[in-house]
């Protein structure tokens, strides 16, 4: 391959993802993937699997598609359930731990990643689309969190399992930092996920318990379509990536593999940005 023809910003290749070799990372561990029926939830919950882990595939809507992750990880040889649950309804998240648990004995992997958009300019909003926003993407997160914590006091550490009590892993968003006209109740949900992820990990890190964050930037998933669809969409999402490509759910679950693992064992309180540079000011490239 000649490297010259990948300097002209024109032609440069599509992406291609080369295969990770399984390394069995997590081997023996139990995670809880939340939304894990599409989108950034699904790469999440086959790359833990991937790597070992036995995986609940938790969703609120469509049994079909929670049935076909499953029906993947098992046929890959992994282990896999699926759990109907709203993550904003407390009974829900309480029960569904308890099955996870009965089922699977524990939990050492808890991926916060339900999360929806319900945008309006921001005095067309009504109260229901900024409630349905927070209770899913904050409420919901704190409800996992809160049962995940409990069991990783309650079982402590295990060695030869893993080095840490337990890890949260949050899917949180660039806009945990760019503020986003049009979706203020999405950029108030993700700002709440952020310190509340840092106080928590500040909290309970002591007990050897891990919290991070994800942030990921424009993920090809349904969520954001209209971003991506059409040709000139997508040139202008481009304006906001440096590394001029959107993002693929693989992106996201092999970040997320890695947080898990005890590879990222001194890692505590972080908000990894898997972006393609969206955080960096690209405006300012040329402006300024
Ligand atoms: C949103 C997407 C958006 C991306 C970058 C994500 O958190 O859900 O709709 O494309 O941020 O703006």
């Amino acid at each position: 391959m000649n490297p010259e023809q990948h300097n002209n910003l024109d032609t440069l290749p599509d992406v291609v993802m080369p295969e990770c070799p399984q390394r069995n990372l997590l081997r023996g561990q139990k995670a809880l993937v939340t939304g894990a029926n599409s989108g950034i939830g699904r790469s999440v919950a086959l790359y833990l699997a991937k790597e070992g882990a036995d995986v609940v595939v938790n969703y609120v809507f469509d049994d079909a598609s929670a049935k076909e992750v499953v029906d993947e990880i098992k046929r890959k040889g992994g282990h896999a359930i699926a759990i109907k649950a709203d993550v904003s309804n407390e009974t829900e998240v309480q029960s569904m731990f308890a099955s996870m648990l009965e089922e699977f004995g524990t939990i050492d992997i808890l991926v916060n990643n339900a999360g929806l958009q319900s945008d309006a300019a921001f005095d067309e909003m009504t109260l229901e689309q900024w409630n349905k926003v927070i209770n899913v993407n904050l409420t919901g997160q704190f409800l996992c969190a809160r049962e995940a914590i409990r069991e990783f006091k309650r079982r402590g550490v295990i060695s030869e399992i893993s080095c840490a009590a337990g890890k949260i892993i949050s899917i949180s968003s660039v806009h945990e930092v760019i503020p986003w006209g049009g979706h203020v109740n999405y950029a108030a949900s993700k700002g709440g996920v952020m310190l509340m992820n840092k106080s928590l990990a500040q909290e309970v890190a002591p007990y050897r318990i891990r919290v991070n964050s994800v942030c990921p930037g424009a993920i090809r998933t349904p969520i954001n379509r209209t971003a991506w669809e059409t040709p000139e969409a997508y040139d202008d999402l481009m304006k906001l990536i440096p590394y001029n490509r959107i993002g693929e759910p693989v992106d996201i679950g092999r970040a997320v593999v890695w947080l898990a693992s005890d590879d990222s064992d001194y890692i505590n309180g972080i908000s990894l940005f898997v972006d393609g540079g969206m955080t960096l000011y690209p405006g300012f490239a040329e402006g300024g």
